[in-house]
């Protein structure tokens, strides 16, 4: 779908283990940036950064800035940008992370590892700012009896490892059953997408790749689940389809009015049986791409496209 060409240059704002950059590289004499917020990922990163004689840079930052640190350096329009969204298999798997229900570790989550963690959020926000949290971002339906445990557990003690929050969620929820998600699954979900502000990165990471993509260039996004994605599908839709016309009595808009996109696939591109035997993390995976027109980027709209609002105050919740 990104189509690498000679000569192109290519965002991969979700740098990770480099396995995307790695294949962008390879499969044509082209310059990749990748970007990770997160600092273990990016210093991992120099060994290949090496290994491609100046294709690749390496920049520790959120990607929805990718604009702003490309334009500091001299760079006004590039030719694609993948995001392959979400916690990376390292940062899951790495108990010091604090993302992981099943290995106990410190309850912290933050990729970039500034602003809130997950322990700020579980011990200093009210039940009802809680509750919210978990319902929304991690569309959890019993988010009101997990907000009552986790405020009756603080009262005792802090909470401040991710063994001791999936217990409270265990017991508030019931036990793991067989062929289930785990209990806390969703919980941490929630909290996680909130600590890193997850879905307003995604969005403003889009808008960004929007404003830096020439006409022709590529935008290719990988999510792995619903929320993310009709983030994605409804991005894409509002800048691929023209807006429904008011009225029958409205002027039609001119031919190919302003749209900034055009679709590459019609809905989303889903892994094949084979895929998923081979690599069960891209079980619910779903790729979305569309090629960049000539028009101008569209204001962004967190309502339209569907990024939810918690209305939860982040300051009042740093320690
Ligand atoms: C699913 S992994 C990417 C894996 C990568 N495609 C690979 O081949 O190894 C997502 C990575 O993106 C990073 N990340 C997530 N959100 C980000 C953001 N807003 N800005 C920059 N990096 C982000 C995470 O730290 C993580 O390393």
């Amino acid at each position: 779908m990104l189509r690498p060409s000679e000569g192109g240059i290519y965002v991969d704002g979700t740098f990770g283990a480099g396995g995307y950059s790695r294949a962008i590289l390879e499969a044509a004499a082209c310059r990749v940036v990748g970007f990770d917020r997160d600092r273990a990922a990016y210093e991992a990163g120099s060994a290949l950064s090496a290994a491609y004689d100046g294709r690749l840079s390496l920049v520790n930052e959120r990607f929805s800035r990718m604009d702003q640190v490309l334009q500091a350096d001299g760079i006004s329009q590039i030719d694609g940008v993948v995001l392959d969204i979400g916690v990376s298999s390292m940062q899951i798997d790495e108990a010091e992370r604090g993302f992981s229900f099943a290995k106990d570790g410190p309850l912290d989550m933050r990729m970039g590892g500034d602003g809130l963690s997950a322990a700020d959020v579980v011990n200093r926000a009210g039940e009802g700012d809680l509750a919210r949290i978990i319902a929304v971002y991690g569309e959890e339906r019993k988010a009101r009896l997990v907000a009552r445990a986790i405020v009756r557990a603080r009262l005792k003690a802090p909470i401040l490892r991710t063994g001791e929050l999936a217990a409270i969620l265990e017991k508030a929820l019931g036990g793991k059953r067989a062929g289930r998600i785990h209990p806390a699954t969703r919980s941490f979900q929630g909290l996680r997408i909130f600590v890193n502000q997850e879905l307003e990165e995604l969005a403003e990471g889009l808008a960004a790749a929007e404003r830096l993509l020439r006409p022709g260039g590529r935008l290719v996004v990988v999510s792995f689940h619903s929320l993310e994605d009709r983030i994605v599908k409804r991005f894409f839709n509002s800048r691929a389809r023209p807006a429904p016309r008011p009225s029958r009595h409205a002027p039609e808009a001119g031919e190919g009015a302003a749209l900034s996109f055009t679709l590459l696939h019609k809905g989303a591109v889903t892994p094949g049986e084979a895929e998923i035997s081979r690599n069960p993390r891209a079980r619910s995976s779903r790729l979305r791409a569309a090629e960049r027109s000539h028009a101008e980027a569209m204001p962004l709209d967190y309502a339209a496209i569907g990024v939810p609002s918690v209305g939860v105050n982040r300051g009042e919740l740093l320690p």
